[in-house]
Protein backbone atom coordinates (compact mmCIF):
# COMPACT_ATOMS: atom_id res chain seq x y z
CA UNK A 1 0.00 0.00 0.00
CA UNK A 2 1.15 3.37 -1.41
CA UNK A 3 -0.05 6.57 -2.41
CA UNK A 4 -0.75 6.18 -6.18
CA UNK A 5 -1.62 9.73 -8.24
CA UNK A 6 -2.82 9.49 -11.72
CA UNK A 7 -3.26 12.57 -14.07
CA UNK A 8 -5.28 13.12 -17.51
CA UNK A 9 -4.37 15.61 -19.99
CA UNK A 10 -6.07 18.62 -18.77
CA UNK A 11 -8.50 19.37 -22.29
CA UNK A 12 -8.81 22.15 -24.20
CA UNK A 13 -12.18 24.12 -24.19
CA UNK A 14 -12.27 25.00 -27.87
CA UNK A 15 -15.30 22.65 -28.34
CA UNK A 16 -17.36 20.05 -26.05
CA UNK A 17 -15.84 17.36 -24.43
CA UNK A 18 -16.15 14.49 -26.94
CA UNK A 19 -15.28 10.32 -26.97
CA UNK A 20 -11.15 10.28 -26.92
CA UNK A 21 -11.15 12.98 -23.79
CA UNK A 22 -13.99 10.17 -22.43
CA UNK A 23 -11.55 7.04 -23.55
CA UNK A 24 -8.56 8.60 -21.15
CA UNK A 25 -10.53 9.72 -18.41
CA UNK A 26 -12.16 6.55 -17.80
CA UNK A 27 -9.18 4.72 -17.87
CA UNK A 28 -7.83 7.06 -15.38
CA UNK A 29 -10.56 6.81 -13.14
CA UNK A 30 -10.79 2.64 -13.54
CA UNK A 31 -7.46 3.29 -12.53
CA UNK A 32 -7.87 5.20 -9.67
CA UNK A 33 -10.49 3.32 -8.70
CA UNK A 34 -8.09 -0.12 -8.54
CA UNK A 35 -5.69 1.02 -6.45
CA UNK A 36 -8.39 3.07 -3.93
CA UNK A 37 -9.63 -1.12 -4.11
CA UNK A 38 -6.25 -1.94 -3.24
CA UNK A 39 -5.55 0.01 -0.55
CA UNK A 40 -3.62 2.97 -1.88
CA UNK A 41 -4.22 6.73 -1.06
CA UNK A 42 -5.22 8.09 -4.68
CA UNK A 43 -5.75 11.45 -5.70
CA UNK A 44 -6.98 11.91 -9.32
CA UNK A 45 -6.67 14.57 -11.42
CA UNK A 46 -8.85 16.21 -14.24
CA UNK A 47 -9.39 19.32 -15.69
CA UNK A 48 -9.15 22.25 -18.61
CA UNK A 49 -6.57 24.02 -20.28
CA UNK A 50 -8.31 27.18 -21.02
CA UNK A 51 -5.70 29.88 -21.83
CA UNK A 52 -3.90 30.16 -25.79
CA UNK A 53 -4.43 31.93 -28.53
CA UNK A 54 -7.01 29.46 -30.02
CA UNK A 55 -9.48 30.08 -27.27
CA UNK A 56 -8.83 33.98 -27.36
CA UNK A 57 -10.11 33.52 -31.31
CA UNK A 58 -12.79 31.25 -30.53
CA UNK A 59 -14.61 33.46 -27.78
CA UNK A 60 -14.02 36.13 -29.97
CA UNK A 61 -16.33 34.48 -33.13
CA UNK A 62 -18.44 33.78 -30.27
CA UNK A 63 -19.23 37.75 -28.99
CA UNK A 64 -18.12 36.17 -25.68
CA UNK A 65 -15.56 37.39 -23.01
CA UNK A 66 -13.06 34.37 -22.97
CA UNK A 67 -13.60 33.87 -19.61
CA UNK A 68 -16.98 33.04 -19.67
CA UNK A 69 -16.32 31.32 -23.31
CA UNK A 70 -14.71 28.55 -20.96
CA UNK A 71 -17.35 28.57 -18.02
CA UNK A 72 -19.84 27.24 -20.57
CA UNK A 73 -17.35 24.62 -22.00
CA UNK A 74 -15.83 23.60 -18.66
CA UNK A 75 -20.34 22.99 -17.60
CA UNK A 76 -20.07 20.45 -20.12
CA UNK A 77 -16.95 18.54 -18.97
CA UNK A 78 -17.90 18.07 -15.47
CA UNK A 79 -21.62 17.56 -16.83
CA UNK A 80 -20.16 14.94 -18.90
CA UNK A 81 -17.95 13.44 -15.93
CA UNK A 82 -20.80 13.61 -13.90
CA UNK A 83 -22.57 11.33 -16.40
CA UNK A 84 -19.88 8.55 -16.53
CA UNK A 85 -19.13 8.14 -12.53
CA UNK A 86 -15.90 10.09 -12.95
CA UNK A 87 -14.34 9.90 -9.39
CA UNK A 88 -11.99 12.53 -9.89
CA UNK A 89 -10.90 14.05 -6.37
CA UNK A 90 -10.06 17.99 -8.04
CA UNK A 91 -10.97 19.39 -11.02
CA UNK A 92 -8.37 22.34 -12.09
CA UNK A 93 -8.91 25.17 -14.88
CA UNK A 94 -5.43 26.54 -15.64
CA UNK A 95 -7.94 29.67 -15.27
CA UNK A 96 -8.32 28.97 -11.05
CA UNK A 97 -6.51 31.94 -9.42
CA UNK A 98 -4.93 29.25 -7.20
CA UNK A 99 -3.28 27.90 -10.13
CA UNK A 100 -2.12 31.51 -11.40
CA UNK A 101 -0.58 32.17 -8.57
CA UNK A 102 1.48 28.73 -8.37
CA UNK A 103 2.31 29.11 -12.15
CA UNK A 104 3.77 32.16 -11.30
CA UNK A 105 5.91 30.83 -8.65
CA UNK A 106 6.92 28.21 -10.79
CA UNK A 107 7.96 31.03 -13.41
CA UNK A 108 10.14 32.85 -10.64
CA UNK A 109 11.79 29.90 -9.82
CA UNK A 110 12.36 29.02 -13.68
CA UNK A 111 13.09 32.43 -14.68
CA UNK A 112 15.95 32.26 -11.62
CA UNK A 113 17.61 29.16 -12.89
CA UNK A 114 20.70 29.30 -16.27
CA UNK A 115 18.26 27.83 -18.09
CA UNK A 116 16.18 30.45 -19.11
CA UNK A 117 17.50 33.54 -21.77
CA UNK A 118 15.84 36.12 -24.32
CA UNK A 119 15.62 35.76 -27.71
CA UNK A 120 13.96 36.08 -30.88
CA UNK A 121 11.52 33.66 -32.10
CA UNK A 122 11.02 33.05 -35.90
CA UNK A 123 9.18 29.85 -36.83
CA UNK A 124 5.67 28.39 -37.71
CA UNK A 125 2.99 28.03 -35.04
CA UNK A 126 -0.20 25.79 -34.83
CA UNK A 127 -2.68 27.86 -32.70
CA UNK A 128 -4.56 24.16 -32.55
CA UNK A 129 -1.14 22.76 -30.63
CA UNK A 130 -0.46 25.61 -29.36
CA UNK A 131 3.34 24.24 -31.05
CA UNK A 132 6.19 25.77 -32.53
CA UNK A 133 7.64 23.76 -35.78
CA UNK A 134 10.19 23.60 -37.64
CA UNK A 135 9.22 23.79 -41.32
CA UNK A 136 10.27 20.22 -41.93
CA UNK A 137 7.79 18.77 -39.72
CA UNK A 138 5.04 20.44 -41.71
CA UNK A 139 3.15 19.20 -44.46
CA UNK A 140 3.10 20.75 -48.11
CA UNK A 141 1.53 24.22 -47.96
CA UNK A 142 2.50 25.19 -44.28
CA UNK A 143 -0.06 22.57 -42.91
CA UNK A 144 -0.14 21.29 -39.08
CA UNK A 145 0.64 17.31 -39.50
CA UNK A 146 -1.74 16.65 -36.61
CA UNK A 147 -4.31 18.93 -37.61
CA UNK A 148 -4.23 19.60 -41.79
CA UNK A 149 -4.49 23.24 -40.85
CA UNK A 150 -2.30 25.76 -41.88
CA UNK A 151 0.57 27.08 -39.42
CA UNK A 152 1.51 30.73 -39.03
CA UNK A 153 4.84 32.22 -39.19
CA UNK A 154 5.38 33.90 -36.23
CA UNK A 155 8.42 36.18 -35.24
CA UNK A 156 8.74 37.57 -31.78
CA UNK A 157 11.01 38.49 -28.79
CA UNK A 158 10.39 35.71 -26.06
CA UNK A 159 12.35 33.93 -23.33
CA UNK A 160 13.73 30.77 -23.79
CA UNK A 161 14.11 27.62 -22.09
CA UNK A 162 17.39 25.81 -22.57
CA UNK A 163 16.34 22.31 -23.65
CA UNK A 164 19.21 21.34 -25.48
CA UNK A 165 21.54 21.86 -22.03
CA UNK A 166 18.88 18.45 -21.08
CA UNK A 167 19.36 16.06 -23.87
CA UNK A 168 21.86 13.98 -21.68
CA UNK A 169 19.66 13.54 -18.82
CA UNK A 170 16.90 12.99 -20.75
CA UNK A 171 18.36 10.26 -23.11
CA UNK A 172 18.91 8.77 -19.72
CA UNK A 173 15.63 8.66 -18.49
CA UNK A 174 13.93 7.52 -21.48
CA UNK A 175 16.45 5.13 -22.59
CA UNK A 176 17.57 4.01 -19.26
CA UNK A 177 14.67 3.71 -16.99
CA UNK A 178 10.36 2.92 -17.66
CA UNK A 179 9.11 6.54 -17.60
CA UNK A 180 7.29 6.17 -20.65
CA UNK A 181 5.36 3.44 -22.02
CA UNK A 182 4.31 1.59 -24.24
CA UNK A 183 7.70 0.64 -25.70
CA UNK A 184 6.67 2.05 -29.44
CA UNK A 185 6.84 5.71 -27.27
CA UNK A 186 10.04 5.47 -26.10
CA UNK A 187 11.35 4.55 -29.56
CA UNK A 188 9.62 7.09 -31.03
CA UNK A 189 11.29 9.76 -27.91
CA UNK A 190 14.86 8.20 -28.65
CA UNK A 191 14.39 9.04 -32.46
CA UNK A 192 13.55 13.06 -31.87
CA UNK A 193 16.54 13.15 -28.82
CA UNK A 194 19.33 11.46 -31.56
CA UNK A 195 17.78 14.54 -33.93
CA UNK A 196 18.74 16.68 -31.45
CA UNK A 197 16.47 18.86 -28.66
CA UNK A 198 16.05 22.52 -29.68
CA UNK A 199 15.55 24.98 -26.90
CA UNK A 200 11.67 26.50 -27.25
CA UNK A 201 9.67 29.78 -26.17
CA UNK A 202 8.10 29.82 -22.94
CA UNK A 203 6.31 33.10 -23.68
CA UNK A 204 4.45 34.44 -26.10
CA UNK A 205 3.95 38.55 -26.74
CA UNK A 206 1.25 38.35 -28.92
CA UNK A 207 -1.20 36.30 -27.31
CA UNK A 208 -3.17 37.95 -24.23
CA UNK A 209 -5.29 35.21 -22.91
CA UNK A 210 -2.72 33.53 -20.40
CA UNK A 211 -0.98 34.16 -17.80
CA UNK A 212 1.54 37.04 -17.03
CA UNK A 213 5.17 36.54 -16.70
CA UNK A 214 6.03 37.97 -13.31
CA UNK A 215 8.08 40.93 -13.63
CA UNK A 216 7.83 41.18 -17.72
CA UNK A 217 3.79 41.07 -18.16
CA UNK A 218 3.94 42.04 -21.99
CA UNK A 219 4.72 38.23 -22.25
CA UNK A 220 2.28 35.80 -20.50
CA UNK A 221 3.71 32.18 -20.57
CA UNK A 222 2.87 29.51 -23.19
CA UNK A 223 0.46 27.80 -22.84
CA UNK A 224 1.95 24.31 -22.63
CA UNK A 225 3.88 25.39 -19.61
CA UNK A 226 0.53 26.63 -18.27
CA UNK A 227 -0.89 23.70 -18.99
CA UNK A 228 1.91 20.69 -17.49
CA UNK A 229 1.82 22.93 -14.06
CA UNK A 230 -1.51 21.93 -13.77
CA UNK A 231 0.45 18.65 -12.39
CA UNK A 232 2.20 20.37 -9.64
CA UNK A 233 -0.48 23.19 -8.95
CA UNK A 234 -3.80 20.94 -7.96
CA UNK A 235 -1.62 19.18 -5.06
CA UNK A 236 -0.49 22.38 -3.68
CA UNK A 237 2.99 23.36 -5.14
CA UNK A 238 1.87 26.71 -4.65
CA UNK A 239 0.28 26.63 -0.96
CA UNK A 240 0.03 23.44 0.50
CA UNK A 241 3.21 21.80 0.78
CA UNK A 242 1.81 18.83 2.97
CA UNK A 243 -0.48 17.43 0.09
CA UNK A 244 2.23 18.35 -2.83
CA UNK A 245 4.61 15.98 -1.00
CA UNK A 246 2.61 13.39 -0.02
CA UNK A 247 1.47 12.75 -3.80
CA UNK A 248 4.34 14.25 -5.87
CA UNK A 249 5.87 13.11 -8.00
CA UNK A 250 2.98 11.59 -10.39
CA UNK A 251 2.63 7.75 -10.10
CA UNK A 252 1.04 8.24 -13.73
CA UNK A 253 0.28 10.74 -16.28
CA UNK A 254 -1.90 8.86 -19.07
CA UNK A 255 -2.58 10.61 -22.43
CA UNK A 256 -3.05 9.95 -26.32
CA UNK A 257 0.67 9.51 -27.81
CA UNK A 258 0.28 13.01 -29.96
CA UNK A 259 1.09 14.93 -26.52
CA UNK A 260 4.18 12.93 -25.33
CA UNK A 261 6.99 15.30 -26.33
CA UNK A 262 5.49 17.81 -24.25
CA UNK A 263 5.00 15.34 -21.37
CA UNK A 264 8.68 13.37 -21.73
CA UNK A 265 10.94 15.93 -22.91
CA UNK A 266 9.74 19.69 -21.82
CA UNK A 267 8.13 18.50 -18.58
CA UNK A 268 10.97 16.11 -16.87
CA UNK A 269 13.37 19.10 -17.71
CA UNK A 270 11.15 21.98 -16.45
CA UNK A 271 11.08 20.02 -13.10
CA UNK A 272 14.47 19.27 -13.15
CA UNK A 273 15.27 22.90 -13.63
CA UNK A 274 13.67 24.07 -10.74
CA UNK A 275 14.90 21.15 -8.79
CA UNK A 276 12.01 19.19 -8.16
CA UNK A 277 11.50 15.41 -8.79
CA UNK A 278 10.40 14.34 -12.55
CA UNK A 279 6.89 11.77 -12.68
CA UNK A 280 6.96 8.27 -12.46
CA UNK A 281 5.32 7.38 -15.47
CA UNK A 282 4.08 9.05 -18.27
CA UNK A 283 1.73 6.27 -20.46
CA UNK A 284 0.14 6.73 -24.14
CA UNK A 285 -2.50 5.50 -25.68
CA UNK A 286 -3.34 4.71 -28.46
CA UNK A 287 -5.87 6.77 -30.89
CA UNK A 288 -9.59 6.12 -31.71
CA UNK A 289 -10.88 6.21 -34.92
CA UNK A 290 -14.50 5.69 -36.05
CA UNK A 291 -15.25 3.09 -38.54
CA UNK A 292 -11.65 3.28 -39.72
CA UNK A 293 -11.75 7.25 -40.09
CA UNK A 294 -10.35 9.99 -37.94
CA UNK A 295 -12.85 11.14 -35.51
CA UNK A 296 -14.13 14.52 -37.02
CA UNK A 297 -16.49 16.93 -36.30
CA UNK A 298 -16.08 18.93 -39.78
CA UNK A 299 -16.63 15.55 -41.81
CA UNK A 300 -19.44 14.07 -38.84
CA UNK A 301 -17.59 11.17 -37.91
CA UNK A 302 -18.03 11.04 -34.45
CA UNK A 303 -18.65 9.07 -30.95
CA UNK A 304 -21.10 11.29 -29.19
CA UNK A 305 -20.43 10.40 -25.42
CA UNK A 306 -23.51 11.83 -23.79
CA UNK A 307 -25.59 9.59 -26.42
CA UNK A 308 -24.26 6.97 -25.92
CA UNK A 309 -24.38 6.84 -22.02
CA UNK A 310 -28.18 7.58 -22.11
CA UNK A 311 -28.47 4.63 -24.60
CA UNK A 312 -26.69 2.01 -22.90
CA UNK A 313 -25.59 3.61 -19.49
CA UNK A 314 -22.15 4.53 -18.43
CA UNK A 315 -21.35 1.83 -17.12
CA UNK A 316 -21.70 -0.32 -20.27
CA UNK A 317 -19.73 2.85 -21.84
CA UNK A 318 -16.85 2.46 -19.39
CA UNK A 319 -16.84 -1.32 -20.12
CA UNK A 320 -16.72 -1.73 -24.07
CA UNK A 321 -14.28 1.57 -24.03
CA UNK A 322 -11.86 -0.89 -21.78
CA UNK A 323 -12.28 -3.86 -23.05
CA UNK A 324 -12.61 -3.37 -26.94
CA UNK A 325 -9.13 -2.30 -28.14
CA UNK A 326 -5.71 -2.84 -26.49
CA UNK A 327 -4.88 -0.23 -24.23
CA UNK A 328 -1.63 1.59 -25.77
CA UNK A 329 -2.70 0.79 -29.31
CA UNK A 330 -4.70 2.74 -31.79
CA UNK A 331 -8.00 0.96 -32.30
CA UNK A 332 -11.46 1.23 -34.06
CA UNK A 333 -15.19 1.62 -32.87
CA UNK A 334 -18.00 0.73 -34.73
CA UNK A 335 -21.53 0.34 -33.26
CA UNK A 336 -21.94 -3.03 -34.35
CA UNK A 337 -18.85 -4.11 -31.83
CA UNK A 338 -20.65 -2.02 -29.23
CA UNK A 339 -23.53 -3.81 -29.46
CA UNK A 340 -22.18 -6.94 -29.94
CA UNK A 341 -20.15 -6.82 -26.82
CA UNK A 342 -22.70 -5.45 -24.82
CA UNK A 343 -25.14 -8.24 -25.74
CA UNK A 344 -22.57 -10.96 -25.02
CA UNK A 345 -20.56 -10.05 -22.75
CA UNK A 346 -22.61 -8.25 -20.41
CA UNK A 347 -25.86 -8.80 -20.99
CA UNK A 348 -25.46 -12.94 -22.03
CA UNK A 349 -22.21 -14.00 -20.06
CA UNK A 350 -22.03 -11.79 -17.14
CA UNK A 351 -25.81 -10.72 -16.35
CA UNK A 352 -27.46 -13.90 -16.79
CA UNK A 353 -24.70 -15.65 -14.79
CA UNK A 354 -25.84 -13.18 -11.86
CA UNK A 355 -29.57 -13.93 -12.80
CA UNK A 356 -29.46 -17.79 -13.00
CA UNK A 357 -27.79 -18.34 -9.82
CA UNK A 358 -30.00 -15.85 -7.91
CA UNK A 359 -33.19 -17.59 -9.15
CA UNK A 360 -31.66 -20.77 -8.77
CA UNK A 361 -30.96 -20.24 -5.01
CA UNK A 362 -34.44 -18.57 -4.90
CA UNK A 363 -36.10 -21.73 -6.40
CA UNK A 364 -33.88 -24.38 -4.28
CA UNK A 365 -33.05 -22.81 -1.16
CA UNK A 366 -36.13 -20.82 -0.85
CA UNK A 367 -33.49 -17.39 -1.66
CA UNK A 368 -30.63 -18.02 1.24
CA UNK A 369 -27.27 -18.84 0.48
CA UNK A 370 -26.62 -22.47 2.06
CA UNK A 371 -22.96 -23.81 3.32
CA UNK A 372 -21.18 -25.50 0.98
CA UNK A 373 -21.19 -29.28 1.80
CA UNK A 374 -19.07 -32.61 1.57
CA UNK A 375 -15.83 -32.55 0.00
CA UNK A 376 -14.86 -30.45 -2.53
CA UNK A 377 -14.78 -32.46 -6.62
CA UNK A 378 -12.66 -31.89 -9.10
CA UNK A 379 -14.64 -29.33 -11.19
CA UNK A 380 -14.71 -27.50 -7.62
CA UNK A 381 -11.57 -27.65 -7.22
CA UNK A 382 -11.08 -26.38 -10.67
CA UNK A 383 -12.72 -23.52 -10.93
CA UNK A 384 -12.13 -22.05 -7.53
CA UNK A 385 -8.35 -22.51 -8.41
CA UNK A 386 -9.02 -20.18 -10.79
CA UNK A 387 -11.61 -17.75 -9.29
CA UNK A 388 -8.74 -18.06 -6.56
CA UNK A 389 -5.96 -16.24 -8.62
CA UNK A 390 -7.92 -13.64 -9.99
CA UNK A 391 -7.10 -10.54 -7.82
CA UNK A 392 -3.42 -11.24 -7.52
CA UNK A 393 -3.72 -11.49 -11.95
CA UNK A 394 -6.10 -8.27 -11.94
CA UNK A 395 -3.54 -5.97 -9.09
CA UNK A 396 -0.89 -6.80 -11.40
CA UNK A 397 -2.20 -6.39 -14.61
CA UNK A 398 -3.45 -3.01 -12.90
CA UNK A 399 0.05 -2.40 -12.08
CA UNK A 400 1.05 -2.46 -15.56
CA UNK A 401 -1.62 0.05 -16.18
CA UNK A 402 -3.00 -3.24 -18.69
CA UNK A 403 -6.66 -2.40 -18.70
CA UNK A 404 -7.63 -4.77 -21.69
CA UNK A 405 -6.13 -7.28 -19.67
CA UNK A 406 -7.77 -6.88 -16.43
CA UNK A 407 -11.36 -7.06 -18.36
CA UNK A 408 -10.25 -10.47 -20.22
CA UNK A 409 -8.38 -11.97 -17.33
CA UNK A 410 -12.16 -11.07 -15.04
CA UNK A 411 -14.12 -12.93 -18.17
CA UNK A 412 -12.01 -15.66 -17.97
CA UNK A 413 -14.08 -16.49 -14.59
CA UNK A 414 -17.17 -15.16 -15.90
CA UNK A 415 -16.76 -17.90 -18.55
CA UNK A 416 -15.39 -20.79 -16.19
CA UNK A 417 -18.38 -19.69 -13.65
CA UNK A 418 -21.11 -20.68 -17.02
CA UNK A 419 -19.17 -23.58 -17.48
CA UNK A 420 -19.34 -24.39 -13.80
CA UNK A 421 -22.96 -24.32 -14.27
CA UNK A 422 -23.28 -26.60 -17.03
CA UNK A 423 -20.46 -28.93 -15.87
CA UNK A 424 -22.53 -29.52 -12.36
CA UNK A 425 -26.00 -29.03 -14.35
CA UNK A 426 -28.01 -27.93 -10.81
CA UNK A 427 -31.41 -27.77 -12.10
CA UNK A 428 -30.21 -32.21 -12.67
CA UNK A 429 -29.39 -32.03 -8.91
CA UNK A 430 -32.32 -30.64 -7.87
CA UNK A 431 -34.00 -33.22 -9.55
CA UNK A 432 -32.14 -35.80 -7.93
CA UNK A 433 -32.61 -34.01 -4.75
CA UNK A 434 -36.53 -34.37 -5.01
CA UNK A 435 -36.16 -37.72 -5.71
CA UNK A 436 -34.22 -38.15 -2.04
CA UNK A 437 -30.75 -38.49 -2.96
CA UNK A 438 -29.03 -36.42 0.30
CA UNK A 439 -26.01 -36.52 -1.63
CA UNK A 440 -27.35 -34.69 -5.08
CA UNK A 441 -28.79 -31.98 -2.32
CA UNK A 442 -25.05 -31.66 -1.09
CA UNK A 443 -23.85 -31.07 -4.49
CA UNK A 444 -26.39 -28.90 -5.07
CA UNK A 445 -26.26 -26.24 -2.14
CA UNK A 446 -22.01 -26.69 -2.74
CA UNK A 447 -22.97 -25.46 -6.40
CA UNK A 448 -24.46 -22.57 -5.41
CA UNK A 449 -22.71 -21.25 -2.59
CA UNK A 450 -19.37 -21.57 -5.10
CA UNK A 451 -21.84 -19.92 -7.76
CA UNK A 452 -22.53 -17.22 -5.36
CA UNK A 453 -18.87 -16.74 -3.83
CA UNK A 454 -17.32 -16.20 -7.03
CA UNK A 455 -19.72 -13.78 -7.90
CA UNK A 456 -19.03 -11.54 -4.83
CA UNK A 457 -15.68 -11.85 -6.40
CA UNK A 458 -16.32 -10.91 -9.49
CA UNK A 459 -18.25 -8.21 -8.38
CA UNK A 460 -15.57 -6.66 -6.40
CA UNK A 461 -13.06 -6.68 -9.55
CA UNK A 462 -15.29 -5.02 -11.89
CA UNK A 463 -16.54 -2.50 -9.33
CA UNK A 464 -13.91 0.15 -10.65
CA UNK A 465 -14.66 -0.64 -14.50
CA UNK A 466 -19.01 -0.59 -13.66
CA UNK A 467 -19.43 1.03 -10.24
CA UNK A 468 -23.01 0.82 -10.33
CA UNK A 469 -23.76 -2.50 -11.90
CA UNK A 470 -21.30 -4.04 -9.31
CA UNK A 471 -23.02 -2.39 -6.46
CA UNK A 472 -26.53 -3.74 -7.87
CA UNK A 473 -25.08 -6.79 -8.01
CA UNK A 474 -23.91 -7.56 -4.76
CA UNK A 475 -26.88 -5.64 -3.61
CA UNK A 476 -29.04 -8.48 -5.11
CA UNK A 477 -26.64 -11.04 -3.17
CA UNK A 478 -27.51 -9.64 -0.30
CA UNK A 479 -24.56 -7.72 0.30
CA UNK A 480 -23.19 -3.97 0.41
CA UNK A 481 -20.16 -2.89 -1.28
CA UNK A 482 -17.53 -2.48 1.28
CA UNK A 483 -14.29 -2.42 0.40
CA UNK A 484 -13.37 -2.10 4.38
CA UNK A 485 -11.94 -5.51 4.83
CA UNK A 486 -9.11 -4.93 2.25
CA UNK A 487 -7.88 -6.49 -1.47
CA UNK A 488 -6.73 -9.69 -0.33
CA UNK A 489 -9.37 -10.39 2.23
CA UNK A 490 -12.00 -9.16 -0.83
CA UNK A 491 -10.31 -11.30 -3.06
CA UNK A 492 -10.13 -14.58 -0.84
CA UNK A 493 -12.70 -17.39 -2.28
CA UNK A 494 -14.81 -19.26 0.33
CA UNK A 495 -15.89 -15.84 2.13
CA UNK A 496 -19.50 -15.07 1.40
CA UNK A 497 -21.30 -15.81 4.34
CA UNK A 498 -23.50 -18.70 3.91
CA UNK A 499 -26.85 -18.33 5.20
CA UNK A 500 -27.35 -14.64 3.98
CA UNK A 501 -30.66 -13.97 1.87
CA UNK A 502 -30.17 -13.12 -1.68
CA UNK A 503 -32.32 -9.87 -2.83
CA UNK A 504 -33.48 -10.55 -6.65
CA UNK A 505 -33.80 -7.61 -8.56
CA UNK A 506 -33.66 -6.14 -12.21
CA UNK A 507 -31.77 -7.57 -14.84
CA UNK A 508 -28.46 -6.33 -14.78
CA UNK A 509 -27.84 -5.69 -18.86
CA UNK A 510 -31.62 -6.01 -20.42
CA UNK A 511 -30.68 -7.11 -23.74
CA UNK A 512 -30.57 -4.62 -26.49
CA UNK A 513 -32.75 -4.95 -29.33
CA UNK A 514 -32.02 -2.80 -32.56
N1 LIG B 1 -4.60 20.71 -23.56
C1 LIG B 1 -3.75 19.72 -24.09
C2 LIG B 1 -3.19 18.84 -23.00
C3 LIG B 1 -2.43 19.54 -21.91
S1 LIG B 1 -1.93 18.45 -20.67
C4 LIG B 1 -0.87 19.33 -19.76
C5 LIG B 1 -4.51 18.86 -25.07
N2 LIG B 1 -5.85 18.86 -24.97
S2 LIG B 1 -6.87 18.06 -25.91
O1 LIG B 1 -8.18 18.52 -25.57
O2 LIG B 1 -6.48 18.14 -27.26
O3 LIG B 1 -6.79 16.58 -25.40
C6 LIG B 1 -5.91 15.67 -25.95
C7 LIG B 1 -6.14 14.35 -25.27
O4 LIG B 1 -7.50 13.93 -25.44
C8 LIG B 1 -5.33 13.20 -25.84
O5 LIG B 1 -4.01 13.18 -25.38
C9 LIG B 1 -6.15 12.04 -25.35
O6 LIG B 1 -5.96 11.88 -23.98
C10 LIG B 1 -7.56 12.53 -25.61
N3 LIG B 1 -7.98 12.25 -26.98
C11 LIG B 1 -8.42 13.17 -27.87
N4 LIG B 1 -8.78 12.54 -29.02
C12 LIG B 1 -8.57 11.23 -28.91
C13 LIG B 1 -8.75 10.12 -29.77
N5 LIG B 1 -9.23 10.23 -30.99
N6 LIG B 1 -8.37 8.90 -29.30
C14 LIG B 1 -7.84 8.74 -28.05
N7 LIG B 1 -7.67 9.77 -27.24
C15 LIG B 1 -8.04 11.04 -27.62
O7 LIG B 1 -3.88 18.19 -25.87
Amino acid sequence: MGKFYVTTPIYYVNDVPHIGHAYTTIAADVLARYHRLMGDDVFFLTGTDEHGQNIERIAEEKGLSPQEYCDSIVAQFKELWRMLDISNDYFIRTTDARHIAAVQKFARALLASEDVYRGRYAGWYCSRCEAFYQQDELLPGNLCSVHQRPCEWTEEENYFFALSRYQDRLYHLIAETDFVQPEARRNELLGVLRQGLQDFSISRERVRWGIPLPDDPRQVLYVWVDALLNYITAIGYGDDPETFQRYWPADVHLMAKEIIRFHCLYWPAMLMAVGLPVPRLVFAHGWLTKDGQKLSKSTGNIIDPFDLVRRFGSDAVRYFFMREGAFGADWDYTDAAFVRRYNADLANDFGNLLNRTVQMVVRYFDGVVPEAKGKPEAVDQKFLAMAAQLGEHVADAVRRVALQEVLILIWKVVEAANGYVQDTTPWELAKAQKNGSVQAGERLATVLYNLVDVLRLLGYMVEPVMPRKARELLKQLGLEFDPSAGWQALTTVGTYPAGTALSPGEVLFPRYEQ
